[in-house]
């Protein structure tokens, strides 16, 4: 009798060799749910392991996922976003209303989350620790994010000119008191890509822990750490978010905390002091298995192959990688546990076990320098503390969501700038390559184009 996952294995072999098409072991991203599609769903198809009520399931999640709640519906009555797809397009990052219209969008959307906090690290007491910057007809947004931006010039060692743009939120139109900005810290994020949700849920806490012990390079100031949160009262390594600040993959949270969608984890309504203007819906707005449904098809999405791995320039570029030291939090290999992943509400995905995986990172948090410090703490993670973002995907961002941002806040106009702001653990790594030669760094951002 074979396991469910040696029969996955068996089944993807076979889907596979027809072709010819035997792909090298470096190109498989994520073991048996690697896929080889290059186009705008790369990231949002499922893994080859997907089927019969599986994929009733996916797809079940996929639509819940893209579907647009309106007021009839229950969204809000404020709310960030109104679907989960709104603001991860295709499973990526929709580009944020950040840099296009300098802060929250005008037309109820904005594709960003932003984060508020009073400089003592507490909650303000009409609008909780995310702003919702959109609303339902009647009822008035929390405030609105407004971004100025600095343009900064340097240059490499060798002449070659960049510049960096440095962004500085406010936030005006406060809905009910205002709050000075000498009391206000705000962190804005862009949305992450979903490459991987179900293998990084898989990583086993032995593994997790093992990187954090072995991550410890006083030569290159680099000493990663986990971050730790509480949640119902239990004591969690966080692995996703950009501080690793939860867990999970806040399906429940998200429904909640982005769309003001009520759930069994959730019952409240997200109106802050606007408890007067609820929604049209009572009770419950979304059901535990339908959320089910959505984790399920986060989870099993697959994973895109790296692409022209054999190229010269492509070689020269991955050992450029090396040399610059960002293997060190960039780790390109790690291991799924055996069992696989458990889904929010107990149904298990076995396939998602014992695969050799390709995420490039760590799942640690770094500390990323003044340049990075959004003065905010997550569980553990201090302002200048950041997950090591997973490189997987990445090359596909721009066929994906049509634009090259990067780093939690998007500041990045492409992969040249998001290795250049990095600074702090990441200090000596960004001094290497800018030291490298002009023909080796471009090598370098065509290596993180294949992966
Ligand atoms: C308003 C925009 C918005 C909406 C709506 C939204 N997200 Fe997100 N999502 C984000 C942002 C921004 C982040 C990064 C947050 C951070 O780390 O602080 C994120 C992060 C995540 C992550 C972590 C990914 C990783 O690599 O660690 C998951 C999983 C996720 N979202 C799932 C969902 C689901 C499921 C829904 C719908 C229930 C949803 N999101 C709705 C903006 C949104
Ligand atoms: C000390 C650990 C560390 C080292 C070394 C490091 N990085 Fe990073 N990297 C991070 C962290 C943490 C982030 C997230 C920062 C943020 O979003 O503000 C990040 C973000 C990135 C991003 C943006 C990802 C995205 O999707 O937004 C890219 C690209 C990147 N790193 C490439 C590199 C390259 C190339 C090198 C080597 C030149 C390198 N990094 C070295 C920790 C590191």
């Amino acid at each position: 009798m074979l396991s469910a996952c040696e029969e996955a294995t068996l089944e993807y072999e076979a889907i596979m060799k027809p072709n010819g098409d035997i792909a090298k072991y470096s190109e498989l991203s994520a073991g048996t749910s690697t896929i080889f599609l290059t186009s705008s769903k790369a990231y949002d198809m499922p893994a080859p392991w997907v089927a019969n009520s599986l994929s009733i399931r996916f797809n079940n999640g996929d639509i819940l996922y893209d579907n647009p709640f309106t007021e009839e519906s229950g969204l809000g009555p404020v709310y960030a976003g109104y679907s989960c797809g709104s603001c991860h397009k295709n499973a990526g990052r929709t580009p944020s209303t950040i840099y296009s219209q300098y802060g929250s969008g005008n037309y109820g959307f904005s594709s960003m989350l932003v984060y508020i906090v009073r400089k003592n690290g507490g909650f303000f007491r009409d609008y909780g620790r995310v702003l919702h910057d959109q609303t339902i007809y009647g009822s008035k947004a929390e405030g609105k994010l407004k971004v100025t931006i600095t343009e900064e010039e340097y240059s490499f060692p060798d002449g070659e000119k960049y510049s960096l743009r440095r962004p500085h939120f406010s936030i005006s139109e406060w809905y009910s008191d205002s709050i000075s900005p000498d009391d206000l810290y705000i962190s804005a994020r862009i949305p992450l890509r979903h490459v991987g949700m179900g293998q990084i849920m898989s990583i086993s806490n032995d593994e997790l822990l093992r990187l954090e012990k072995e991550s410890n390079y006083p030569e290159y100031g680099i000493s990663g750490r986990l971050n730790y949160i509480v949640e119902r009262g239990v004591k969690q390594i966080g692995v996703s978010g950009n501080k690793a600040q939860h867990a999970d993959l806040t399906v429940e949270l998200g429904f909640s905390s982005d769309m003001g969608i009520t759930n069994s984890r959730y019952p409240e309504e997200v109106c802050g002091g606007q408890a007067q203007h609820p929604d049209f819906f009572d009770g419950l707005e979304i059901t535990t298995e339908e959320m089910e449904d959505v984790d399920l098809y986060m989870q099993a999405l697959g994973v895109p192959a790296r692409r022209y791995v054999d190229n010269e320039i492509v070689k020269k570029g991955e050992a450029a990688f090396y040399a610059s030291k960002c293997h060190l939090c960039h780790i390109p290999t790690l291991h799924t546990r055996p069992a696989g992943s458990v889904l929010l509400n107990g149904t298990s995905l076995p396939w998602l076990g014992g695969q050799t995986i390709h995420p490039y990172s760590d799942f640690l948090l770094h500390d990323m320098g003044p340049g990075l410090d959004d003065h905010i703490q997550s569980g553990l993670a201090y302002g200048a503390e950041w997950r090591t973002t997973p490189l997987w995907g990445i090359g596909l961002q721009e066929t994906v969501n049509g634009h090259t941002q990067f780093l939690h806040d998007g500041r990045a106009r492409n992969l040249k700038e998001a290795i250049l702001w990095h600074g702090g653990e990441g200090a000596v790594s960004r001094e290497i390559f800018k030291n490298l030669p002009k023909e080796d760094r471009d090598a370098l951002i065509v290596f993180l184009e294949t992966l």
